[in-house]
């Protein structure tokens, strides 16, 4: 594949389209789909590397899964019937796949290395590990300062435990969750700030006892997931990029359609309209126990906002973009309590001024944030994806 795209401005947009399945809902239907009783057939699969990472460690570890493309069949093996690897498992680039297999592995009887890029080995897995290790898992993370490759030594008999996250992160939730589901009695998270909840709706839609209350979960195991029918809904974060560009373009009139509209997933909605931004949602419906709708985006002029609190939790992944349309909004847009965005697959804080700054845009750096002010147009540059 080639490693540079030159692009020209685009002179208008029009039309409609569906975009690729969710990633975090990929995700998640093929490890609870491994995990239960029966076969688990998900529809509309996002075949992305990080996906197909998952679904090689699952084969790893025993799983019967077979690949047709946008379908994918998994065969359940129960939340005992995991086997142990012959080798390590590289999750490449794939935060979510680390983190959540974590959780699942802590409980299984035998042990495995999970690791990926050098990327994800800089990322801060810490944050698991406590809860984790509160619940009598054995975990090492050989990284320096708690980072990945980690090895775990999974045992029966975790404890369900109470915990309180010290950041909003469905990442850790749903580990503790996973690892939740094979203890007996009742394991409770309360989070900071809302996060996104795909776990909690896919494990309820499965059979398993749990319940959302606030920021507040409840699970109670044992649990028993049954295998299920899935269609993933359409990737917000990738639509939000098509919906950027409909606001921006002069006479633009775009139909996205079957997007996933979990409100703990759609702030970037929430802040382009408080941009002035023209989008509408049409035809609600809900797929895989999300809610999916159509959006009808049409050119607009946008002005600079303020962005903290639980909007920066529900729109983490659409920095990057939202820095786009601050750049191209009359006035200033500051973000703020948005520190998290430094430890992601990079610092989008750090990169996202840079490459903001080569295209000619006035930006200011916070530890926890950014300001960015609007101009007219942005300049032709070499930009570092
Ligand atoms: C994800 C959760 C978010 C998000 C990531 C996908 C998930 O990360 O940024 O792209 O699928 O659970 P955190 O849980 O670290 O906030």
């Amino acid at each position: 594949m080639a490693d540079r795209l030159t692009i020209s401005p685009a002179r208008r947009m029009r039309g409609r389209f569906t975009p690729p399945g969710d990633k975090s809902v990929s995700h998640r239907a093929l490890i609870l789909g491994a995990l239960a009783e029966g076969r688990t057939l998900i529809r509309g699969f996002l075949r992305a590397d990080d996906c197909l990472r998952t679904l090689s460690a699952l084969r790893a570890l025993g799983v019967d899964i077979e690949d047709r493309g946008e379908q994918v069949l998994v065969q359940g093996v129960g939340l005992h019937g995991l086997q142990a690897p012959a080798h390590l498992l590289d999750l490449g680039n794939s935060g979510t796949s680390i983190r959540l297999l974590a959780g699942v592995l802590a409980s299984q009887p035998f042990r495995c290395t999970l690791s990926g890029d050098e990327s994800l080995r800089r990322r801060p897995m810490g944050r698991i590990i406590e809860p984790l290790q509160l619940m009598g898992a054995r975990i090492c993370a050989c990284g320096q300062r708690q980072t990945a490759p980690l090895t775990i030594q999974g045992k029966s008999g975790l404890r369900p435990i109470e915990y309180r996250l010290k950041q909003a992160s469905a990442q850790v939730k749903s580990a503790i969750l996973l690892a939740g589901l094979s203890c007996r009695g009742l394991t409770r998270i309360i989070e900071p700030g809302p996060s996104r909840d795909h776990t909690e709706r896919m494990l309820a839609m499965m059979g398993a006892d749990i319940e959302q209350q606030g920021l507040t979960v409840k699970l109670r195991g044992p649990g028993r997931l049954q295998g299920v029918e899935i269609e993933v809904v359409g990737d917000f974060s990738a639509a939000a990029f098509f919906i950027a560009a409909a606001l921006l373009l002069p006479d633009a009139e775009l139909l996205i359609e079957r997007v996933g509209l979990n409100p703990r997933r759609s702030g970037f909605l929430d802040a382009v309209r408080r941009m002035g931004g023209r989008v509408q949602v049409m035809r609600r419906d809900s797929a895989g126990g999300e809610p999916v709708g159509d959006l009808l985006v049409k050119s607009s002029r946008l002005r600079g906002i303020e962005v903290g609190g639980d909007l920066v939790v529900r729109m983490i992944d659409e920095f990057p973009i939202f820095g786009v349309l601050a750049a191209l909004a009359e006035g200033e847009s500051v973000i703020r309590q948005a520190a998290e965005l430094r430890v992601k697959e990079s610092d989008r804080i750090a990169t996202l001024s840079a490459e903001l700054a080569k295209a000619g845009v006035e930006v200011e750096q916070f530890a926890d944030g950014m300001r960015i002010r609007g101009s007219k147009e942005l300049q032709p540059a070499v930009f570092d994806s």
